[in-house]
């Protein structure tokens, strides 16, 4: 019956401190085991953004972000007050196809959106040619800033002939041929980004996060702690912001707690075997997780959910994106209209109560467990680095728009760094975490421009 499967789902999903703690265990060796000279399965990508912001760069700078679910143009300035900026920028839509289109079209179509911009803000302007931060949200290896070569797609990307490749030079010659007047200064990480940003209003932070159509983070290594840079000489003390790629922890399916829809996710993705710790938590999948449950739950004949009605809509994968879930978990508990209404007009399907009740159950869950896998992430880096206080800027939607995530993240965070008692033996209040994940404000933009300044200052002096 409902009641017991609610309690079935509740013990998969489920992640209790002790996994949490094991999990976390293991990221802190998977995490060393990336810069190493062998490497492991997490990238751990050297950025070649040497060190945070001072606050005193200056200039006018174009970023391109390429991030999960729009692209973006912002132009920033950086005046010469300490820490302060202005930005204007547009939004593009990232068009479905694009994503498993030809690398032509893709190119096409960012230097489209940079070139709309330009004309619509500098009508008519003889432009010098700006000085461009381009984020580009996927594993890159980088030898310099202004390079990199693609590993492999993820958040469902999935287009010809680009990894393994520097994905500079295609993009630079679709903005030659539309004489776009920018030079292309540095290629980065959105986590690098939002690190940076956050770090330029906030010299407390020590992580940048993404929680959104992906996950990830960025914080920043000394070269010293960097074996697989070793052979480069480069001044042991020297910072350097690491893009971890984190959504590649546990592709050996060592720790996670994988249920039998997360193996269905994975088999099922245009790159089986990779992103195992993304597809676990990351805002593209959440949906679909969902999905294959209520699937499943219908062709179990102990269970019987939305018997006797056609269930064709909720047959069609990735038909739900995360918004799906957030609207559930807001619908007050009392009934659930919205969740019924909801899948009524989207799915077609009439629920009972019961069903709704599950229906809300399900999406605590999974809402639940990507908070605390993610806290996981955080709570490796800062014991790595032995942060005992640190701020983590974050951005993505599921940070910024998924009810509960900050919350249900910043328990985790506790229960798995021992804070509910704080070391005087008095408990901690709610503000006073050691660690807190706050909300970067604008990272990528921002920080896109911050480390193409930083990148012409090196530049300049020769460094
Ligand atoms: C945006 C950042 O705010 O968040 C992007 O500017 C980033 O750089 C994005 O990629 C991540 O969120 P989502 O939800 O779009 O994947
Ligand atoms: C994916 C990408 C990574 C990005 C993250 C968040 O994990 O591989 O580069 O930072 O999504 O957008």
């Amino acid at each position: 019956d409902i009641k017991q499967e609610i309690k079935r789902l509740e013990e998969l999903f489920t992640v209790d401190t002790a996994k949490l703690k094991g999990i976390t265990e293991h990221f802190i060796s998977e995490l060393a085991k990336g810069l190493s000279k062998e490497g492991g399965s997490i990238p751990m990508n050297p950025t070649w953004c040497m060190g945070f912001p001072t606050g005193h760069e200056t200039g006018t700078f174009l970023a391109l972000d390429m991030g999960g679910t729009n692209l973006r143009v912002c132009e920033i300035r950086l005046p010469e007050e300490v820490g302060e900026f202005d930005i204007i920028q547009s939004k593009y839509h990232m068009p479905e196809e694009l994503k498993t289109g030809t690398a032509d079209e893709l190119w096409g179509y960012i230097a489209d959106c940079l070139q709309q911009f330009i004309e619509y803000h500098h009508e008519g302007e003889r432009l010098d040619k700006l000085p461009l931060g381009f984020t580009f949200s996927y594993p890159a290896t980088q030898e310099y800033i202004d390079h990199g070569i693609l590993q492999r797609w993820t958040k469902g990307f999935d287009i010809d002939g680009v990894e393994g490749k520097d994905v500079v030079p295609p993009f630079q010659a679709a903005v030659a041929e539309r004489n776009i007047p920018i030079r292309l200064t540095a290629l980065i990480n959105d986590t690098t980004g939002t690190l940076i940003a956050s770090s330029y209003t906030d010299s407390e932070m020590k992580i940048g996060c993404i929680f959104g159509t992906g996950c990830n983070a960025a914080y920043m290594e000394e070269c010293g702690q960097i074996p697989k840079l070793e052979h480069m000489k480069l001044d042991p003390k020297q910072p350097i912001a690491i893009n971890c790629e984190w959504g590649a922890f546990d592709n050996e399916h060592q720790v996670l707690p994988r249920t039998q829809y997360d193996i269905i996710i994975d088999k099922d993705s245009p790159r089986p075997g990779q992103q195992s710790f993304e597809k676990m938590i990351a805002g593209l999948y959440l949906g679909e997780l969902f999905r294959l449950v209520l699937v499943d739950l219908n062709e179990n004949p102990n269970v019987k959910i939305f018997h006797g009605q056609d269930i064709a809509a909720l047959k069609k994968p990735y038909s739900l994106d995360a918004s799906f879930l957030s609207d559930i978990e807001n619908d007050p508990y009392e009934n659930l209209q919205e969740t019924y209404d909801r899948f009524k007009t989207h799915l077609k399907i009439e629920c009972a109560r019961p069903e709704l009740e599950l229906i809300r159950r399900l999406c605590e869950l999974i809402g639940t467990r990507a908070a605390r896998l993610s806290a996981c992430g955080v709570a490796a880096i800062c014991k790595k680095k032995g942060y005992e206080t640190a701020h983590v800027g974050a951005d993505g939607s599921v940070f910024n728009k998924y009810p509960h995530f900050k919350q249900r993240g910043a328990a985790a965070l506790a229960e798995i760094l021992d804070w509910t008692v704080g070391r005087d033996g008095k408990p901690l209040g709610r503000g006073h975490d050691p660690v807190e994940i706050l909300p970067a404000e604008d990272g990528s933009g921002v920080g896109a421009a911050l480390i193409a300044a930083l990148t012409l200052k090196r530049v300049q002096e020769g460094s």
